[in-house]
């Protein structure tokens, strides 16, 4: 994909005929599954109001993206506030807005949801044994599966609906198996509440699924047969499942456009070529390089070498990639553009507010809306 444009650099440049693609063929993957979008991976107005048009559900990690959706039009009946971190003032301000589902993964929480959203729907968010992640999220979230029955059973106990478990595989999975795995334990949690006589509604899958990179990802449609037959096998037969995608709705659907500031030849001996984009303003998925982008450049057809790609700003750590093995052309000079691909997830709403006096980045979106 080679997409030019004539704007300032640095800008990250969407297109929604990509991101309604991407739904729907996710949908045509999953064509049971309800599609909630993870806002956090490109809160834009755009793609929200687009999403919304599709049908998809919307999970909103913050009162900040409840805002953002409501102000789109969306009905907040299909926001799940799916941050298990939150207080209790935030839960009170979701509730009054008219949210009525939340994730949890702790007593305290829970609590806190039956005081302050009295009746909601609650998902338990477990961690599934499931192998990791490109960017994975570790320990951060999720009890122990066989905590989360009982949590289940308690949500019901304190009068809210207990939806159903909950697992996130950790972002950029490249594994099939891993959603496998986590059906089958969100199985078992389920059986054990039926054994108790709370009917379980919904199946929350996460989101986690991959996009091609550097390296190519299994795609939707594979995917998609792995988590229906595992659901066939191991979910009771009413219950509803959930996908929660961020990145396989809006990765692939956006280029930063870029310029290198210099290119040096550093005492380490290596080639080092610095850009206008860098960790703080936009490409934070580079930490501990864990997403590799691809580059695209006007000299492709020139020889390639090896390059260190770092950022603009004077802080040490604003280093892309120094581990990751980056072929640039050997004629690459300052002023020239450099395209990142894949670029539209985890970007530009990372981008700082002003480190080094750099501002954040720029999007502009092309494509129509509605079709
Ligand atoms: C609660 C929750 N759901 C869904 C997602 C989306 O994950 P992904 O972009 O890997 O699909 C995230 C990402 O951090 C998340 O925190």
């Amino acid at each position: 994909m080679t997409v030019s444009n004539s704007r300032e650099s640095p800008c990250l440049v969407v297109d929604l005929n990509l991101v309604r693609a991407n739904y729907r063929a996710l949908h045509a993957a999953l064509p049971t599954a309800r599609i909630r979008f993870a806002v956090k991976a490109s809160p834009l107005p755009e793609i929200i109001r687009l999403l919304d048009t599709e049908g998809a559900e919307f999970d909103v990690a913050s009162v900040g993206e409840i805002e953002l959706c409501l102000a789109q039009g969306v009905d907040p009946a299909v926001m799940c506030y799916g941050n298990p971190i939150k207080k209790a003032g935030h839960i009170a301000t979701a509730y009054a807005a008219g949210v009525r589902r939340f994730a949890f993964d702790t007593e305290d929480d829970l609590q806190r949801i039956a005081e302050h959203a009295p009746g909601s729907e609650v998902e338990c968010r477990f961690l599934a044994s499931a192998p990791q992640s490109q960017t994975p999220f570790g320990n951060k979230f999720g009890c122990a599966p066989d905590e989360a029955a009982q949590l289940l059973v308690r949500a019901h106990d304190l009068g809210l609906r207990a939806g159903g478990p909950y697992f996130h595989v950790g972002s950029q999975q490249l594994d099939p198996l891993a959603w496998q795995i986590g059906i089958e334990q969100a199985g078992a949690i389920a059986d054990a509440l039926v054994a108790k006589n709370i009917p379980v509604s919904v199946v929350n899958i996460g989101g986690g699924l991959p996009i091609s990179y550097a390296d190519a990802a299994p795609g939707v449609d594979e995917l998609g047969a792995v988590i229906t037959a595992a659901a066939t096998r191991h979910l009771p037969e009413y219950t509803a499942l959930i996908v929660e995608p961020g990145r396989a709705l809006v990765g692939n659907t956006g280029v930063i456009h870029s310029e290198v500031v210099n290119v040096r030849q550093a005492p380490d001996g290596r080639r080092w070529i610095y850009l206008d984009i860098g960790r703080y303003n936009g490409m934070a998925e580079t930490e501990n390089e864990y997403i590799a982008y691809r580059f695209q450049t006007d000299r492709d057809d020139d020889p390639v070498a090896e390059a260190v790609v770092a950022g603009p700003t004077c802080d040490g750590d604003d280093v892309l990639y120094q581990r990751t093995r980056v072929l640039l052309p050997t004629t690459l000079r300052a002023g020239d553009s450099v395209r990142i691909l894949e670029t539209g997830a985890y970007t530009a709403s990372y981008s700082s507010v002003s480190f080094n006096g750099f501002p954040p980045l720029t999007v502009h979106v092309t494509g129509a809306e509605r079709e």
